[in-house]
């Protein structure tokens, strides 16, 4: 049962945790949003400033609250890939200074595998393999997971991720930054049936479409010409935000959830998961319950507070890790990009990318 202290830098939440096997002790996030919310986006200069102020407080306030000493634990943890590289380095030099000097082992984790391992802070899983959902703001993926490091991508975003067209869209109809939980909350009263919205696909070479991915940036355009169209015709009237911003998430929850209940259906898998900053949304939420119990699928989504950037999910897949002997060398750097099918490669020693 390894005792695992698990940083995270790799975006704009400085986090750190820490797990007992699958069991989290202690969890700490200091948030950079309101911040970054005058700028309308991550700043990633402001992001690793904040880090580097926010983390050894966060680590005090972690073993404080766990009672575990940095001297008791059986390994330290970060994240190091994929995400912005000045952020990232914050964590990774951390974890790797302090495995150093506790002569503890280093594991290095890749942040897709973290947010997979989320789901695992709520209920027990059924057993698997599993067909997972990870909408996040740079990622839309849909993954056959059949153990640690055993990752087969079945479907993907062409250009958005779902969360990067929540962000556009909320900043198109002058809502907050981060766009997610601000069209959720514009949305919450509105028609999501007042707006007929494109469910983007992606057409084949041969002809026909890519059944499981997707497509945001013409939603986007649609969103924009809408916009466009009400300011014209009443130029005297507040646009329509609740009714705009629940078609838009209506549209994007049933686009997710169609491919992925299909995708299931299609290779068989009989448990899907949603995971990733995205799986916040009331509506997708909602909606993949209710078409999985139609379709006959078991269906896991990680807890609303885990959704979004945390360390707890990175202390998870990092015990995974250590318990199957991995650990990765201090020598290893950070990554802005690194496919999750290639994760495995963090555990090569001595190894460097
Ligand atoms: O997983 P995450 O914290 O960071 C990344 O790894 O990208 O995801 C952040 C994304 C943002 O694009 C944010 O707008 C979106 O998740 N998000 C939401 C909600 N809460 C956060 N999207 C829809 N509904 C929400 N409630
Ligand atoms: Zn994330």
């Amino acid at each position: 049962m390894p005792t695992v202290l698990a940083l995270e830098t790799s975006c704009d939440e400085s986090a750190a945790a820490i797990v007992r096997d699958r069991t989290l002790l202690a969890s700490a996030l200091a948030s950079q949003v309101e911040e970054h919310a005058r700028w309308g986006g991550v700043v990633p200069e402001i992001a690793s400033r904040r880090h580097v102020e926010a983390l050894p407080q966060l680590i005090a306030q972690v073993c404080l609250e766990s009672d575990v000493a940095l001297a008791d634990l059986d390994g330290i943890a970060a994240t190091v890939a994929p995400g912005l590289v000045g952020a990232l380095l914050v964590a990774s030099v951390t974890g790797r200074t302090l495995a150093r000097l506790y002569a503890k082992p280093f594991v290095a984790v890749h942040h897709l595998e973290g947010h997979l391992c989320s789901v695992q802070l709520g209920e027990p899983l059924p057993p698997g393999p599993y067909l997972v959902l990870l909408v996040s703001g740079g990622h839309t993926e849909l993954l056959r997971v059949d153990g640690p490091g055993r990752y087969l991508r079945l479907g993907r975003s062409h250009d958005d991720a779902a969360g990067e067209a929540f962000d556009k869209v909320s900043r198109l109809l002058g809502l907050a930054y981060p766009g997610g939980p601000a069209i959720e909350a514009a949305g919450r009263e509105g028609d999501p049936s007042r707006f007929a919205l494109p469910k983007g696909r992606v057409s084949r070479p041969e002809g026909g479409y890519y059944p499981y991915d997707f497509s945001f940036s013409g939603l986007k355009t649609a969103m924009l010409r809408q916009v466009r169209a009400l300011e014209q015709a009443m130029p005297a009237e507040p646009l329509p935000l609740a009714d705009l911003a629940a078609s838009f998430e209506q549209v994007v929850a049933e686009v997710l959830v169609e491919r992925s209940c299909r995708c299931a259906r299609d290779q068989g898998l009989e448990t899907l998961v949603l995971v990733g900053g995205v799986a916040a949304n009331r509506r997708l939420r909602a909606l993949l319950e209710q078409r999985c119990r139609r379709d006959g699928l078991a269906w896991r989504v990680a807890p609303l507070a885990y959704c979004t950037d945390n360390a707890a999910m990175i202390g998870l897949a990092a015990a995974q890790r250590l318990v199957a002997g991995q650990t990765s060398s201090l020598e290893l750097g950070v990554g802005a990009r690194m496919p999750l099918e290639q994760a495995d490669r963090l555990y090569e020693h001595p190894g460097c990318f």
